[in-house]
């Protein structure tokens, strides 16, 4: 784990408050991998006293990229960051997503901001398996398929895609799925993550899912970030080191 004073080398803008922040951090660019994370420290002040943690969403060479909207006041300013400012940052961070293992092809679940580990997950993997994403919003304004492959859609109020969410339009495409090899990688809200855990236990799927969480300091000091556990010796688990990755079918989201 590095702390690294790490300078900004772009923000861009995308639609609808989203936002992408590429910083110019070596040290963790070479060793972070995909589902892993940042803690990061906004400001130098005491406001916001803590960091605010984020997945890494892809690396470019010595370059890493984080997405994000704006939610409240850290995200803010890091949106307002300029070219050359130092950001302090903490990282790589707990366990990421399993890329190797028997499966052929890796079905992406993502709900609205949900999607933000998958382009370097979908960079990593390379052509060494096939992809399909399958991402979902609430309406068309929430989905967001920046670095995506292989896309299917849904919203809630069908206003893009299928009417109906991620897991409803998984369950549509299962039969088919089902002929192939498939392990899913998920990542979105609370909610999303429950229906899909009881949908891969119903159907015998294999599933890694990111979870989120309130989070302080980020490496397992604190246990601000408790989780409950199950198939494990340990009721609980912390976000932070045992996680955020986890089988699906281990945690109760
Ligand atoms: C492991 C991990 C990875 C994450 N990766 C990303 C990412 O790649 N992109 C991204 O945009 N966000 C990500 N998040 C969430 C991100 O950390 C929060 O959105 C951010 O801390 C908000 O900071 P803020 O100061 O802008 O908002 P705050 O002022 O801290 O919060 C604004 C509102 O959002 C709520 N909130 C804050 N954090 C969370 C959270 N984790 N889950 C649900 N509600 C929350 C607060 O309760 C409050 O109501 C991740 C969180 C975790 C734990
Ligand atoms: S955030 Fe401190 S233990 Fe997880």
């Amino acid at each position: 784990m590095f702390i690294a004073k790490a300078p900004v080398e772009e923000v861009i803008k995308l639609e609808n408050n989203i936002y992408i922040l590429k910083i110019f951090v070596p040290e963790i660019a070479s060793i972070i991998k995909p589902g892993e994370f940042l803690n990061v420290k906004v400001t130098d002040s005491c406001f916001p006293l803590l960091r605010r943690p984020f997945s890494v969403c892809d690396v470019e060479g010595d370059f890493i990229f984080l997405l994000f909207n704006i939610l409240g006041e850290g995200t803010k300013i890091l949106a307002h960051k300029h070219r050359g400012d130092l950001i302090d940052l903490l990282g790589p961070l707990g366990k990421g997503f399993n890329l190797d293992g028997k499966f052929d092809t890796a079905i992406i679940a993502a709900g609205g901001l949900g999607v933000a580990p998958f382009p370097y997950f979908i960079r990593e993997i390379g052509n060494k398996k096939e992809i399909k994403s399958f991402i979902g919003g609430r309406t068309k304004t929430d989905v967001i398929t920046y670095g995506m492959k292989n896309i299917t859609i849904s919203t809630d109020d069908g206003s893009l895609g299928i009417k109906g969410n991620v897991v409803e339009l998984l369950g549509q495409s299962i039969q088919k799925l089902k002929t192939e090899r498939i392990k899913v990688f998920a990542c979105g809200p609370s909610a999303m993550l429950r229906n899909l855990r009881e949908f891969c236990i119903s159907h015998n799927i294999e599933c890694e899912a990111s979870t989120e969480c309130a989070m302080a300091c980020g490496f397992g000091i604190c246990q601000g970030c408790p989780i409950e556990s199950v198939n494990t010796p340990e009721r609980y688990k912390l976000v932070c080191k045992d996680g955020p990755v986890f089988n699906i079918r281990d945690v109760i989201i």
